[in-house]
């Protein structure tokens, strides 16, 4: 029994080589199982590489197929094209086949003459005949123009023309006072305007600047005036123009304020009604003047009573009062002649401003009371057939006219330069007083110095 106890040898071999077994049986078991799970790792690896690799070549079919199927809807557009050319070309093809058919059937007379030759150069435009036509033909139409011109000009721009034309004696030539001469002897009258109390005044423009061109040019107006009259100097003078802004008042100013610096005593009245200047000109104040010496029955005294003086110029001005409903009733009247002879009898010189003779009778009326009329032409703008008809309408009443003042004449005009030249120099000593003598008048002294035009 006891050999047959775990106590036993052969038991304990027996258990010995179990415990050995069993632990080889784990060893195996254990190492079987790692080799297994090796080997499954590895199937798996190698399936999932597998899996991977057909995705992709799935996925690189699929975008082939998309591609193919693209580039098949292109190939069919591009087919449908080529069939509508097809066609296109086939229906050409026949109608040229058509065409030759006809032409065929037609004879024909075209043949070629003579083979184009390339020039060496240009053959046009030809330049230099261009130019010189197209110079020829500008001169001519410059030229052209210029005579048309000329020949509708009905205007008086010379004394010459005046002469010519109105059969009348251009007694002078009064330069156009442009703007900057205007500015420059407005600067320079400044004083002389602040002494006399004168406003802006251009018609006084004489006054201010005795070397201009305009002064001389009235020196010039004065001198022929008093040789209007054989014998004497005209002692009544009538101012007058066609037409309205021509310049009566400027000349009749001027040319009194001239006639009073050789001393004689002037008196200017504005007998112009319509468009009274004299009184702001001289800067009168608002009193009675000629329509109230007309109006009433006033005496002589009180005629000169209403003669006021200008204390730059020394001319007396009779200013033209309240203007009237009837100027030219007034003017035409008894009075009137009653006032220009005691104001003839009273001064050396009557100078009368008017309103223009084609518009008004009161010019014409006028101007058979006095010795001689002025007619004053804007130069190179008055029309020589209004200036005719001015002549004729005071002729007809046996008005003298002593002659035409060209006024407001173009600086270009020959006149001018004809001034420019003679009179104009500075070095030239120029005196009004070497003019005639009119009267036997002493000459002045005091107010009329302060405005000499030398
Ligand atoms: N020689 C001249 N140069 C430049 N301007 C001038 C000249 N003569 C006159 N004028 C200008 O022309 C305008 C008209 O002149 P003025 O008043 O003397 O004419 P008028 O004939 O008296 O006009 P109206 O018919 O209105 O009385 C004025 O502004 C004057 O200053
Ligand atoms: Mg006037």
């Amino acid at each position: 029994m006891v050999d047959a106890t775990e106590e036993a040898p052969e038991v304990k071999e027996v258990d010995q080589q179990i415990a050995e077994l069993e632990r080889q049986v784990k060893d195996v078991r254990s190492r079987k199982s790692v080799t297994l799970l090796t080997n499954l790792e590895t199937d798996y690896r190698q399936t999932l590489a597998r899996e991977q690799a057909l995705r992709k070549a799935f996925e690189q079919q699929r975008g082939e197929t998309l591609s193919q199927n693209e580039a098949a809807i292109n190939y069919r557009i591009i087919q449908q094209e080529i069939d509508t050319n097809k066609t296109l070309l086939d229906s050409l093809l026949q109608r040229s086949k058509e065409n030759d058919v006809i032409m065929a059937s037609k004879p024909n007379n075209i043949s070629i003459v003579d083979y184009a030759v390339t020039p060496d150069g240009p053959i046009g435009p030809n330049r230099s005949s261009t130019v010189s036509m197209a110079l020829f033909l500008s001169l001519g139409l410059g030229v052209g123009l210029a005579l048309l011109l000329e020949y509708f000009d009905d205007t008086l721009r010379s004394s010459e023309e005046v002469e010519r034309l109105l059969q009348l004696p251009a007694l002078g030539v009064i330069p156009s006072a442009n703007a900057s001469a205007r500015r420059r002897l407005m600067g320079a009258s400044g004083a002389l305007q602040k002494r006399n109390g004168h406003s802006d005044s251009p018609e006084l423009l004489m006054n201010v600047d005795g070397h201009s061109p305009l002064a001389e040019a009235y020196r010039h107006l004065r001198t022929s005036v008093l040789l209007s009259t054989a014998g004497r100097a005209p002692r009544s003078l009538l101012v007058t123009s066609s037409l309205p802004g021509e310049g009566k008042t400027t000349t009749a100013v001027n040319t009194a304020v001239s006639l009073a610096q050789t001393g004689a005593s002037v008196v200017i009245i504005d007998a112009d009604m319509r468009r009274p200047r004299l009184r702001s000109i001289f800067g009168l104040s608002d009193r009675a003047g000629l329509s109230s010496i007309l109006s009433s029955d006033v005496s002589e005294a009180d005629m000169l009573e209403m003669v006021s003086t200008d204390e730059a110029t020394g001319l007396r001005v009779l200013t033209s009062g309240p203007i009237p409903p009837n100027p030219a009733e007034l003017l035409g009247s008894d009075q009137m002649r009653r006032l220009m002879a005691t104001l003839q009898s009273q001064f050396s010189h009557v100078v009368v401003d008017s309103p223009p003779v084609n518009s008004f009778t009161d010019g014409v009326l006028l101007s058979s009371m006095v010795d001689g009329v002025l007619l004053v032409v804007h130069g190179g703008k008055s029309s020589r057939h209004v200036v005719r008809r001015s002549r004729q309408l005071l002729h007809d009443v046996g008005a003298k006219i002593f002659g035409v003042v060209l006024n407001n004449v173009a600086l270009q005009s020959h006149d001018y330069y004809y001034y420019q030249r003679y009179y104009g120099a500075r070095n030239y000593k120029s005196d009004g007083d070497d003019d005639i003598e009119p009267t036997s008048h002493a000459r002045r002294n005091g107010s009329h110095n302060t405005l000499d035009l030398n």
